[in-house]
């Protein structure tokens, strides 16, 4: 595999998007993974395409009604499970409730709920079952097998079992509606294969953003000043607005709100920045030359690897001035977003990637800044937050280096109760 380390050389990788091609390798590592037959162009013809073409209903418009799901539900597991209770510290564990509240409220949004109640049941069992799968996933991608691993397969067969009654929940978002109905065209596919790429999307949607979202809340409850600045950015766009809002009533932070808050968005890119390990793999289609730049070519052979490790570029601190430090305005400027970066003297046009690069680029990144921007508002509008005394800092986990947002080495012990102070 070669690795291509300077980041001003990151476009000619990118625009070589035919030649390097990243599902050949996708589509051989995910079914292995998630459990379901390889969607390749014999056993189930032009299914591969209608996969690639249900990811714009993940962005564009479809992201509106996204958006508002995805308060609503996160409004909905707020309420019953965190704000029934007045007054008083509560203590918990940070990593875990994000992890509960977004995985639920994900879920949620892309799948529906069941014909009974408003919440699934069950999802205590589910999400631990989920996260003993992911403790294995790193393996699982390195291809090792899985009766190897443990209860892995046991653990998977009962996540992927989940996903069998879902034809008859309701609310499901556009996305998995296309979905399951693609899938509905091919006889060759069974129940518990469907269930598999539905299994394959729930990790998709929140194998990331949990641990994204965990990294925005631990930067910014440890750095109280960045705390109220995002805290008074939210307030301003909701009193802008005319938007009442005290602790009794539901927030809603509607898709163009959330595009107003350039601290938040800042803060959450840095901390994406801080904690981001995804490599990006290319495996190439032919032998052709590479051009790197105005004077140097490499010939690349068909099958070589080649990869981008944008965590590097993250670290550098020709790019980044003090590259450890988390700045919650690292990525503001004069009230505007800074997309202005360098290196060498040259300006980067790729300077943050924890989301891929080119035509494979992450589809549901909008989606997850978004859904990360309204768990952080509602918890900053309706809590004062404090890391609880004595405990060491929490750190990267490299265990999966590599593979997209690093997990806390450890999880952090925190203390929450409702504001008594309310906007009118
Ligand atoms: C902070 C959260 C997230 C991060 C850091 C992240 C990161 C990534 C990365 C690095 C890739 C591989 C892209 C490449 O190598 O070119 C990817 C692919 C993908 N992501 Fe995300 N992702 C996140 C959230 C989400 C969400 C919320 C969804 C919603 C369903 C999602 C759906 C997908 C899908 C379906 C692919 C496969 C795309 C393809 O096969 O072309 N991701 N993501």
């Amino acid at each position: 595999m070669t690795f291509v380390m300077d980041p001003l050389l990151y476009p000619s990788i990118v625009k070589h998007g035919k030649q390097l091609d990243f599902h050949e390798f996708s589509n051989k590592v995910a079914p292995y993974t998630f459990g379901y037959p390889p969607v390749n162009n014999q056993s189930f013809p032009g299914l591969r395409k209608q996969v690639q073409r249900s990811f714009h209903l993940l962005q564009g418009d479809s992201l509106t009604p996204l958006t508002e799901s995805m308060m609503g539900n996160l409004m909905l597991v707020f309420r019953q499970d965190h704000l029934g209770q007045d007054g008083g510290w509560r203590s918990g564990s940070m990593y875990d409730f994000c992890h509960s509240v977004m995985f639920e409220a994900t879920l949620l949004t892309m799948y529906g709920r069941p014909p009974a109640g408003r919440r699934h049941g069950g999802l205590d069992a589910l999400r631990d079952d989920f996260i003993s799968f992911d403790n294995k996933f790193p393996l699982l991608i390195a291809q090792i097998p899985i009766w190897l691993l443990g209860r892995t397969k046991a653990v998977r067969d009962k996540l992927i079992r989940f996903f069998l009654p879902v034809s008859c929940w309701s609310n499901m978002s556009q996305f998995i509606r296309r979905r399951a109905e693609m899938f509905e065209q091919y006889d060759a596919l069974r129940d518990v294969d469907k269930a598999a790429h539905h299994f394959a999307i729930l990790w998709a949607s929140v194998g990331n953003t949990v641990p994204a979202t965990f990294w925005a809340l631990y930067h910014l409850v440890s750095h109280p000043a960045a705390l109220q600045a995002v805290r008074q950015e939210i307030q301003d766009v909701l009193q802008q607005d005319g938007v009442g809002w005290n602790r009794d009533g539901d927030v809603t932070l509607s898709r163009q709100q959330l595009e107003r808050l350039l601290y938040l968005e800042s803060a959450i890119r840095e901390s994406l920045r801080l904690s981001s390990a995804s490599m990006n793999i290319r495996v190439a289609q032919e032998d052709f030359s590479l051009r790197l730049d105005g004077e140097r070519s490499v010939a690349v052979r068909k099958g070589d690897f080649i990869a981008l490790y944008p965590q590097s570029m993250h670290l550098d601190p020709e790019v980044y001035e003090e590259p450890q430090t988390f700045r919650f305005d690292r990525y503001t400027q004069d009230g505007q977003q800074k997309t202005d970066f360098y290196k060498n003297g040259q300006k980067l046009r790729y300077y943050l990637m924890p989301f891929g690069s080119g035509s494979t680029k992450c589809p549901g990144r909008h989606f997850a800044l978004n859904e990360i921007k309204q768990f952080v508002s509602l918890l900053l509008l309706y809590f004062d937050l404090q890391l609880e005394d004595g405990q060491p800092r929490a750190s990267l986990d490299p265990s999966r280096a590599g593979l997209g947002i690093l997990l806390p080495n450890v999880d952090v012990r925190f203390r929450y109760r409702l504001r008594t102070q309310q906007l009118d």
